[in-house]
């Protein structure tokens, strides 16, 4: 099946089955809101808005099974029977490639045999993967469902401080690299006393001739190997508790990382027994670009790709808000007796009883994970759902038509797109006028897209990585960019048409676009969801 048909557009995966009226809104109602929520894109109210492509997370429209599947939630505090599937879900998904037993549908179908029931989904024995079963599950835990992405983070580094200050003794130094973290993700490493380090490679930013996007990607979001292994070798295995791997690199523009790559990754890990975990939030638009672009994998169904690319992975942590199709939902999952078991539990304690602790502690009931039933459910069909070829094909179609209009338009956006959102690299957009880095034209321009046509988009450039207090060598890291977020399944192709005319022709009009002031909370961390703003027109 091809990406695009003979007239390059992306063929249609779906179609509106319910909608949701967009408000008739002003400019001059859309100026009040603006003043009276300080400029802030975060404080700006989602319901005035024409499009909204801050988050690709937990903003999808569910299939119509999911919709369905809610009806089958089950809120009992203990073993409700979407935990079950969910957990078969993740196997299917991570682990069967081809052959998924998708268990789900004995409950969708209200399945009566108790038999049946309780050989294939109540009472199964598994082991050994990245999700134990039954007395394995209670014996040895491995598979910790959570409300999101950064709450499965919060567990797993708070438990490793912990583990390593017991074993090594309290404060010493810790580095977990990665080919970049995403912000909570480092936030959450940072704030257990560990050094989140970047290795995304150089030279993400160089063009790419948008004609050649449908036939051609560079995997600009694959880890830098030779700064990772001379890392690993100055820092020694005992510094490092864990090397990470986020696909696609959503700090890095979105982009892809090749199997190679984490082929790679897997091996350097091996050479130096450091436990290799994936953060796995876009895993399946990842697996789409390496069965379009990387040679040898063009044969392959997703789902087998999506098998390989974990069987090199010890654990992960990862967001079902976005790949897992859902508005809500994440998870931490371990190789059952891996490298990671192995390290981080002592003579005394498994560190997956450690991690169930804590999660009954700060989530709820490990069969829920602070997850309504009803999410569970839909969760455990959308996980089915993200590996399906022709969804994957039109959700990273639409984002290549999007950047691929822009680019013809001679608006700088990053190329070739990523899967889920593209990036305008603000420093060429302002090129030849007299913007400075610190007067923030990517947040003048996002409150001009919001102000005019009713966009919101989000910068994540010197504004929201706080450049101006950051020391020259921290300044190096932070690029000019200014992201769409696509949400899945809720454009269309109008949708893409009238961002384009819009960003279009503010990038026509650019020495119009405001600078910026900080006019409250300059040093508060995390201040692109708190501070107050002025544009200086
Ligand atoms: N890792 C990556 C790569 C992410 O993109 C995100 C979230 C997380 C972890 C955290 O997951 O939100 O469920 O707690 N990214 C969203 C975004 C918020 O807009 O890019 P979460």
């Amino acid at each position: 099946m091809k990406l695009m048909n003979e007239l390059g557009v992306p063929v249609p995966a779906h179609k509106s089955h319910v909608i949701r009226p967009i408000k008739d809104v002003t400019l001059e109602q859309r100026e009040r809101a603006l003043r009276e929520t300080e400029y802030n894109m975060f404080s700006f109210p989602a319901d005035l808005l024409v499009l909204d492509y801050l988050s690709d997370s937990g903003s999808t429209a569910m299939s119509e099974l999911q919709w369905a599947a809610l009806f089958h939630g089950d809120e009992s505090y203990g073993r409700n029977k979407g935990y079950y599937v969910l957990l078969d879900s993740i196997r299917d998904t991570f682990e069967r490639g081809d052959s998924p037993r998708e268990a789900f549908k004995l409950i969708l179908s209200g399945e009566k045999d108790v038999e049946k029931l309780m050989d294939e989904l109540y009472l199964t024995k598994e082991e050994g993967g990245f999700v134990n079963a039954g007395a394995n599950q209670l014996s040895r835990p491995n598979a910790f469902i959570t409300p999101q992405g950064r709450a499965a983070e919060h567990l797993l580094f708070s438990t490793i401080r912990e583990v390593l200050d017991e074993m090594n003794g309290p404060g010493k130094p810790y580095w977990i690299p990665n080919n970049g973290h995403f912000d909570t993700t480092g936030a959450n490493i940072a704030a257990n006393g560990i050094e989140p380090v970047n290795m995304f490679q150089p030279g993400v930013l160089e063009e790419f001739p948008w004609e050649k996007m449908d036939s051609e990607n560079p995997f600009k979001g694959d880890m830098d190997l030779e700064r990772l292994e001379a890392f690993l070798k100055e820092k020694g295995r005992e510094n490092i508790p864990v090397i990470y791997l986020t696909i696609t690199n959503n700090t890095v523009a979105g982009q892809p990382v090749s199997l190679n790559n984490i082929k790679a990754v897997h091996k350097l890990a091996t050479q130096y027994d450091i436990p290799l975990f994936f953060d796995a939030c876009r895993f399946a638009e990842n697996a789409a670009f390496i069965k379009q672009f990387e040679k040898g994998y063009e044969q392959r169904s997703i789902r087998s790709i999506v098998q390989e690319m974990f069987s090199l992975a010890d654990g992960f942590s990862i967001s079902l808000k976005k790949d897992g199709l859902s508005n809500i939902g994440g998870g931490l999952f371990l190789r059952d007796k891996g490298e990671f078991v192995k390290r981080f539990s002592t003579a005394k304690e498994d560190v997956g009883v450690r991690l169930k602790e804590k999660q009954i502690v700060w989530f709820g009931n490990d069969s829920y994970g602070a997850l309504s039933g009803r999410d569970i459910m839909a969760l455990a069909v959308g996980l089915n759902e993200v590996v399906d070829q022709s969804y994957l094909y039109n959700r990273i179609g639409q984002t290549r038509l999007l950047a691929g209009k822009l680019a013809q338009e001679g608006v700088p956006v990053v190329l070739p797109a990523g899967g889920h959102a593209i990036y305008l690299d603000m420093n060429r957009f302002f090129e030849g006028s007299d913007m400075k880095i610190d007067d923030f034209g990517g947040v003048g321009f996002t409150i001009e897209l919001l102000r005019n046509y009713g966009i919101r988009a989000c910068e994540l450039g010197p504004f929201a990585f706080e450049w101006d207090q950051k020391n020259e060598e921290q300044r190096q890291g932070i690029l000019n960019l200014v992201r769409f977020a696509i949400p899945r399944n809720a454009y269309s192709r109008e949708h893409i048409d009238y961002t384009v005319a819009a960003v279009s022709e503010l990038y026509k009009n650019r020495d119009k676009i405001p600078k910026v002031k900080i006019t409250r909370g300059a040093e508060l961390r995390l201040r692109h969801f708190q501070t107050g703003l002025k544009p200086v027109y």
